[in-house]
């Protein structure tokens, strides 16, 4: 696949800050992302359009990803669909810890270096102490032909085109189905899938471009919500598996664009120590789509309700039972548990987007940070 950056695709195109177009542009990342390496005829991943040409994906028996800030979340939350899939035991670790520990990798692991810029010391070197005590490596980037990548057995590009922007959004849903197709690409190789439920998760893949564009429709209604949000001192955010890194990905783009306190909690968690931090003052965004632990998340809602919290629930469009327990309201349409992440994810980055608007922070460049980060 060829890949070329035009000086048209660096235009704001009409936003008014790179953010705002490259959120609007997550399905167009998404599809190219996809598009080439899902054969929806006979129900295949496309190995070799993945980028996979010398790690034998058969021999792989642990994985370990290896990133930074938002790509830390994009590999966790993909965590959850690869095992799923291959049953292989998956470590997400933080690049600038990671070596601080004894490795244990050997020739079987498959560790894979998640970065948008693909320049970030920390995954580099994560990477590369990786490398030498013996696992395979992958470099999953966006920018073609960078340090990441020469320093890895094999380059997967994500194609969501460059991102300006110094808070990653489309980068995020791009590397979330790479991940997705290459846990189904090791299941391929592994025969730990059938080629029906292949079949079955790229039908849902294909349909997340759509369902994007629908979700950012909620642009304008988030605008006018953020109103309520952009003077807290401090927000919360929680969720239940895959929402729980939608959660965290929420609190790390509202404290980087907007300077707000945020936390990402897991829900289980938050009787365990956030709890206290709740009174009437306290704004708590919960994530709870209808997924397998909806009925658990509305519980911990309850919980907040009861002690006074003020609730903004990301859910399912059509919810009322959510709607009625909440102070505010995001649907996003009933989808499959594959799809739901990537639109949740959606609302996190319009609201920290609209409420640094709000507060007048520089949103493409906020303060003291830096989109590729080259010291470690
Ligand atoms: C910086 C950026 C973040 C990004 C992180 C990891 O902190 O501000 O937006 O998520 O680096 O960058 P990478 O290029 O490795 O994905």
């Amino acid at each position: 696949i060829q890949i070329s950056w035009s000086t048209a695709m660096l235009d704001k195109n009409g936003y008014d800050h790179y953010m705002l177009k490259e959120i609007h542009e997550q399905p167009q990342a998404v599809a190219q992302t996809i598009n080439g390496r899902l054969d929806l005829e006979l129900g295949k991943i496309n190995i070799d359009n993945y980028g996979i040409s010398n790690i034998n994906l058969k021999e792989i028996d642990r994985i370990q990803i290896i990133a930074c800030g938002t790509s830390f979340y994009a590999g966790s939350l993909a965590r959850y669909f690869i095992e799923k899939f291959t049953k292989i035991p998956v470590e997400v670790e933080l690049a600038s810890e990671s070596r601080y520990r004894t490795s244990t990798v050997n020739s079987r692991t498959l560790s894979i270096a998640v970065s948008q810029s693909g320049e970030t010391i920390d995954t580099l070197q994560a990477i590369k102490f990786s490398k030498e005590n013996g696992a395979q490596t992958l470099a999953i980037v966006n920018v073609p032909g960078s340090t990441i990548a020469h320093n890895c057995h094999d380059e997967s590009l994500i194609y969501a085109g460059p991102e300006v922007g110094v808070a990653s959004t489309k980068a995020f849903s791009a590397q979330v189905s790479s991940l997705i197709i290459l846990g189904l690409a090791l299941a391929q190789e592994q025969k730990k899938l059938s080629s029906e439920k292949i079949t079955e998760c790229i039908d849902e893949l294909v349909k997340v471009p759509s369902l994007l564009e629908k979700t950012l429709t909620l642009s304008s209604y988030i605008e006018k919500i953020s109103k309520k949000f952009y003077k807290a001192s401090s927000i919360l955010f929680i969720g239940r598996g895959q929402q729980w890194f939608v959660a965290m990905e929420g609190a790390l783009k509202l404290k980087e664009l907007s300077y707000i306190h945020a936390e990402g909690y897991a829900a289980g968690e938050l009787k365990h120590g956030p709890i206290a931090l709740i009174d009437e003052n306290l704004w708590v965004v919960c994530l709870a789509p209808k997924d397998s632990y909806y009925e658990k998340t509305i519980s911990n809602i309850e919980e907040i309700r009861a002690r006074g919290g003020k609730i903004l629930s990301v859910g399912t469009e059509g919810d009322e039972d959510l709607k009625s327990i909440s102070d505010e309201f995001i649907g996003v349409v009933e989808c499959s548990e594959i799809i739901l992440p990537f639109l949740t994810a959606v609302p996190m980055h319009l609201l920290s987007y609209w409420i640094a608007v709000k507060k007048g922070t520089d949103v493409d460049q906020p303060r003291n940070l830096a989109k590729s980060v080259t010291v470690e």
